[in-house]
Order: structure tokens, then C-alpha cells, then sequence
């Protein structure tokens, strides 16, 4: 089993409801443990950086307008196959479409307000970690 870091964003829909402690919870139950964590407003300028893959998407405004809406909680997880564990916690993107238990399909309350953010493969959570943490800020 590789040990891996992923990057996971605890969105505003999350933090606005004061679910940040349970969310992290479930992963830390899960095994994952916490490498690094902030809590930050995203810029405008951010966010459509950070979902710049998505800029063609019809909802790409509506993204950016929701991720700047509040704040957010940006984190390192590290764990066996933390990617693919993590978005196994999360669930599906839809909350209607995500399984029983997991933080999604227990805690979103739409597609575009659906609580977590998770890299989606080994390469872009190097990225991802790299957008918002030094490599000093990395404590595992
Ligand atoms: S995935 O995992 O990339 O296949 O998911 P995808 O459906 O492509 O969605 C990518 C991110 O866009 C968000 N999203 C939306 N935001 C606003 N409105 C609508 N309709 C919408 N559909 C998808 C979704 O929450 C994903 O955010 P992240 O942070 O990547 O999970």
C-alpha cells in the first residue's frame, strides 16, 4: 500500500454550518491524518486559478461565486491511498448520487454546495498541495 498526501477542501456550505469538526472526524476515523490545515478566504483570483481546468464549464462563475462565498478549510491528508480513500469518504460529487455514510451523502446540500473538495489523482493533489502550502508547512 502506497503512502500518499491529497489535497481536501472543506468548502463554505461546510464552514457556515460549523461542520468542520465532524467532517474531519470522518477522516481521521478513516485513517487519514493531517499533514497541514488552514482556515483562508479563497481571492476571486484563486479560486478561478485553483478551478481553472473547469473554466469552459457552464457553472464555472457560479463555482468561483460559491468557493469565494465564505471561508474555507484547506488541508494535507496523508494515508494508505489517501486520494482514492479520501474520495471514497466523500462520495460522489452529486450528493444525490453519493452512498449512504459518506460526507457527502450526509452532509451537502447541492452539486455546487456539496461540503468537500478532494484531489482527484496522485498528480493533481501534488499540484494542489503545492498551490496552497510551503513544503516547511508540511508536518507529518
Ligand atoms: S469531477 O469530480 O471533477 O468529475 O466532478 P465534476 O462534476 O466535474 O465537478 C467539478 C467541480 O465542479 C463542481 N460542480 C458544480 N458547481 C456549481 N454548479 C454546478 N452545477 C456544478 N457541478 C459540479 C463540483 O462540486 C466539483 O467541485 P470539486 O471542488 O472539484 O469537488
Amino acid at each position: 500500500m502506497a503512502i500518499e498526501r491529497t489535497l481536501s477542501i472543506i468548502k463554505p456550505d461546510a464552514t457556515r454550518r460549523s461542520l468542520t469538526g465532524k467532517i474531519n472526524a470522518r477522516f481521521e476515523e478513516a485513517g487519514l491524518r493531517f499533514v497541514a490545515q488552514k482556515r483562508i478566504r479563497l481571492t476571486k483570483e484563486q479560486a478561478e486559478q485553483f478551478y481553472s481546468v473547469h473554466a469552459e464549464r457552464s457553472f464555472f462563475g457560479e463555482l468561483v461565486a460559491f468557493m469565494i462565498s465564505g471561508p474555507v478549510v484547506v488541508q494535507v491528508l496523508e494515508g494508505e491511498n489517501a486520494v482514492a480513500r479520501n474520495r471514497e469518504i466523500m462520495g460522489a460529487t452529486n450528493p444525490a448520487n453519493a452512498a449512504p455514510g459518506t460526507i457527502r451523502a450526509d452532509f451537502a446540500e447541492s452539486v455546487e454546495a456539496n461540503s468537500v473538495h478532494g484531489s482527484d489523482s496522485a498528480e493533481n493533489a501534488a499540484i494542489e498541495i503545492a498551490y496552497f502550502f510551503a513544503g516547511t508547512e508540511l508536518v507529518g
